[in-house]
């Protein structure tokens, strides 16, 4: 069978960078560990509720002052319903599902993940003063449409979590009150 010149170039060309592609993927998949970010963490969907990482369900702040939300996922309502956070400090979030997979966003903040039963996804990000809608972006059923939950933004100054408990700036760097 006779190949043409050029026809061999792009065959061979396509070929090598499906390789590099392939080869880049599986190096950093085994060698580094890189994975999505809602799979690094498993848990059983039936014992969310009792789960000491979600039970209660809310806004908690760590020993080290950082803030974290634990946010439940279920048909179709996002547990809780309505959060507030401080302004510009980092706020991981835990979140999950007891059910089926979900899409938890932040409208107008690149702040998203997919919530898979089964899995906690986590991420970390800071905020601007505001109020905020948060919805569900992956159809789970005749409800999606209503699965939202509200977010409130306040300065940090003005922010307590439970118990009172106020936030530390990551690495106390930073004055309390700067805003963007
Ligand atoms: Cu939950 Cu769509």
């Amino acid at each position: 069978m006779k190949i043409d010149l050029y026809e061999k170039v792009w065959m061979i060309g396509t070929a090598g960078m499906l390789t590099v592609f392939f080869g880049v993927i599986a190096y950093e998949a085994v060698a580094m560990g890189r994975m999505p970010p809602s799979h690094i963490e498993t848990i059983d969907p039936k014992t969310v509720m009792t789960d000491p990482r979600f039970a209660p369900q809310g806004v908690r702040v760590a020993n080290d002052g950082s803030v974290h939300v634990h946010t439940v996922g279920l048909t179709f309502t996002w547990l809780p319903g309505e959060i507030t956070l401080p302004a510009g400090l980092p706020v991981t979030f835990h979140i999950t599902s007891i059910d089926v997979t979900h899409g938890y966003q932040i409208v107008r903040t690149n702040a998203q993940s997919m919530v898979i039963p089964g899995y906690v996804s986590q991420f970390t990000t800071t905020f601007d003063p505001g109020d905020y809608l948060v919805v569900c972006n992956e159809y789970c059923g005749v409800g999606h449409h209503t699965m939202f939950a509200k977010m409130k933004v306040v300065p940090a100054e003005q922010w307590q979590g439970p118990g009172g408990a106020t936030a530390a700036p990551a690495g106390a760097t930073t004055e309390a009150g700067h805003d963007h």
